[in-house]
C-alpha cells in the first residue's frame, strides 16, 4: 500500500514538474513569468482612453495569451505620466512599452540616455520602411536606428468653433490674426467668451503660444528657433508675444482652474465660441459630448497657419531591461499595422501615421486632415516634446505660465532666451 502511495505521489511530482516547466516556457515566451504587458501613457478619462481601450481590446482578441495591463496616469500632455515614467526608468523599472512623443522627446531622451532597443528588424519583417512617411521615420530615429512604432499624427494648429454661435451673430471663422480679432470683438461686445482655454496644466497655454509663433514666423523661421538660427529676441517673436498676450484678453475667466477638457467643453457647450487644442479635442467632442463634426462644430487651422502642420505623434517603443520582449513585439506590430491605427484613430481624433490606412473609416475632420498632412510644411511642436528636450519644455511651460498672470513681455522673452540656452 505503502508503495502504491509512494508512486502515485511521485507521479503527482512529476506531473507538476512538467506543467511548471510547461509554464514556465510559455511564460518566457509570452507575458515573461506571468509579467504583464503592461501599457504606459497617459490616456485616460474623457476624450483620451477611447482609442487605447479599442487597441487593447483588438490586441487581446487576437493574443488572448498575453496578460495585459492598462498602466495609464491621469494628466493630459503628460503632465504627471512624464514624471512616473521618469522614475521607473532611472529604477531600472521601465514599463513594456510607454508612450514618448516623436522627436526630442524620444531622441534626445530616451534613445541619448541608452534605455530604447532599435527596432530596425521590426520594420523590416512588417515591411513598414515605405507605409511610413519619411519625415515620421526620421523623426523616431536617431544615428541611423528606428526607436519606436508611430500610431498617429495629430495636429496641433487646430481652431474649434462653436457653430451655432457663430451662425447666430453671423461671422466666419478666422483665419487670419486681423480676423481672429475682428471676430473676438464682436463676441465680446455680445458678451460672449471669445476664446476657452484651460491652463491648470500649463502645457495648454504653451500650445496657444506657439501656435501663435508658427502663425507669426512661418514654418521655415520657426523650425529655425528649435536650432538656434532664429533668437528669442527676434523682432518676429517680440510680435507674436504681443499678439499672444492681446489674445489672452479674449479668454475665461477661470481657465486656470481649467484642464483642456473642460475648455473644450465650454465650445462644445456653447459657453465660449472658439479653442484652440490639438485634434484630441474632436474625440473628446463627438465620443464625450455626443457633437458632431461640421453640424455642432467647426474647425479651421490657426489664424497665419493655413499651409502648416504642426505635427505631434505618439509612439511607442521597447525600452531595455524588460522581460517580455515578444509581448511588446506583438503590441508593436499591431500598433503599426493597417488595422491596428483604423481602430485607434478614428475614435483618437488623430490621423493614421501610415499612408496606406483606410480614409473611409475616418470623418470628414480626418479625411481632410490626411489630405492636408500630404501638402503642409510639417512644423514639430515644442509643447508636446518633438521640437526639443524635456528641459526646455518644463522653462517654456513655466515661463508661459508666469506671463499669462504677469504679463510682462521683456521678462517673459528673457525666460524664453534663458530656456532655449539649453538647446544644443
Ligand atoms: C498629447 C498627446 C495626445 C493627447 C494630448 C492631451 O501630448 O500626444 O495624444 O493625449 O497630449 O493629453
Amino acid at each position: 500500500m505503502k508503495k502504491k502511495w509512494f508512486a502515485f505521489l511521485s507521479f503527482m511530482l512529476a506531473l507538476s514538474l512538467l506543467l511548471v516547466g510547461c509554464n514556465s516556457d510559455r511564460a518566457s515566451k509570452s507575458g515573461g513569468n506571468g509579467t504583464r504587458l503592461d501599457i504606459f501613457s497617459w490616456w485616460t478619462g474623457a476624450g483620451e482612453e477611447d482609442g487605447l481601450k479599442a487597441l487593447i481590446k483588438l490586441f487581446k482578441e487576437k493574443h488572448p495569451e498575453v496578460k495585459v495591463e492598462n498602466a495609464a496616469v491621469a494628466g493630459g500632455a503628460g503632465t504627471n505620466a512624464k514624471a512616473v515614467l521618469a522614475s521607473r526608468m532611472q529604477g531600472n523599472d521601465p514599463p513594456a512599452t510607454f508612450q514618448v512623443h516623436g522627436g526630442a522627446e524620444l531622441n534626445d531622451g530616451w534613445v541619448a540616455a541608452g534605455k530604447m532597443k532599435p527596432l530596425n528588424e521590426l520594420y523590416k519583417e512588417e515591411g513598414w520602411n515605405d507605409k511610413f512617411p519619411k519625415e515620421l521615420i526620421d523623426l523616431v530615429s536617431k544615428d541611423g536606428n528606428i526607436y519606436s512604432v508611430p500610431v498617429n499624427i495629430h495636429r496641433g494648429n487646430v481652431l474649434w468653433y462653436n457653430k451655432r454661435i457663430f451662425k447666430d451673430n453671423g461671422l466666419k471663422a478666422p483665419k487670419t490674426f486681423a480676423e481672429f480679432f475682428k471676430v473676438a470683438d464682436q463676441l465680446k461686445a455680445k458678451g460672449i467668451t471669445p476664446l476657452a482655454l484651460g491652463d491648470k496644466e500649463p502645457w495648454t497655454a504653451t500650445q496657444l503660444f506657439e501656435d501663435v509663433l508658427l502663425g507669426t514666423l512661418a514654418p521655415d523661421d520657426y523650425k529655425k528657433l528649435w536650432t538656434k538660427e532664429v533668437s528669442f529676441d527676434d523682432p518676429k517673436v517680440k510680435e507674436a508675444v504681443k499678439t499672444f498676450k492681446k489674445m489672452l484678453g479674449y479668454i475665461n475667466k477661470d481657465h486656470s482652474s481649467r484642464n483642456w477638457q473642460d475648455a473644450s467643453q465650454l465650445v462644445g457647450k456653447g459657453e465660449a465660441a472658439m479653442n484652440i487644442m490639438g485634434d484630441w479635442a474632436k474625440g473628446y467632442f463627438v465620443n464625450d459630448l455626443k457633437l458632431k463634426v461640421n453640424k455642432d462644430f467647426g474647425w479651421v487651422t490657426t489664424p497665419g497657419t493655413q499651409h502648416s502642420f504642426m505635427v505631434i505623434t505618439d509612439t511607442f517603443g521597447l525600452p531595455k531591461g524588460i522581460k517580455n520582449e515578444d509581448d511588446v513585439m506583438k503590441f508593436l506590430s499591431l500598433l503599426g499595422s493597417v488595422e491596428g491605427q483604423d481602430t485607434f484613430n478614428p475614435l483618437k481624433g488623430s490621423i493614421p501615421a501610415r499612408i496606406d490606412a483606410d480614409p473611409s473609416k475616418y470623418d470628414a475632420y480626418g479625411r481632410l486632415t490626411m489630405k492636408e498632412f500630404k501638402k503642409a510644411r510639417i512644423t514639430p511642436s515644442l509643447a508636446h516634446g518633438s521640437a526639443a528636450p524635456e528641459g526646455v519644455v518644463t522653462k517654456v511651460n513655466n515661463a508661459v505660465n508666469i506671463f499669462v498672470t504677469q504679463q510682462n513681455e521683456a521678462q517673459f522673452i528673457d525666460a524664453l532666451k534663458t530656456a532655449a540656452s539649453e538647446l544644443k
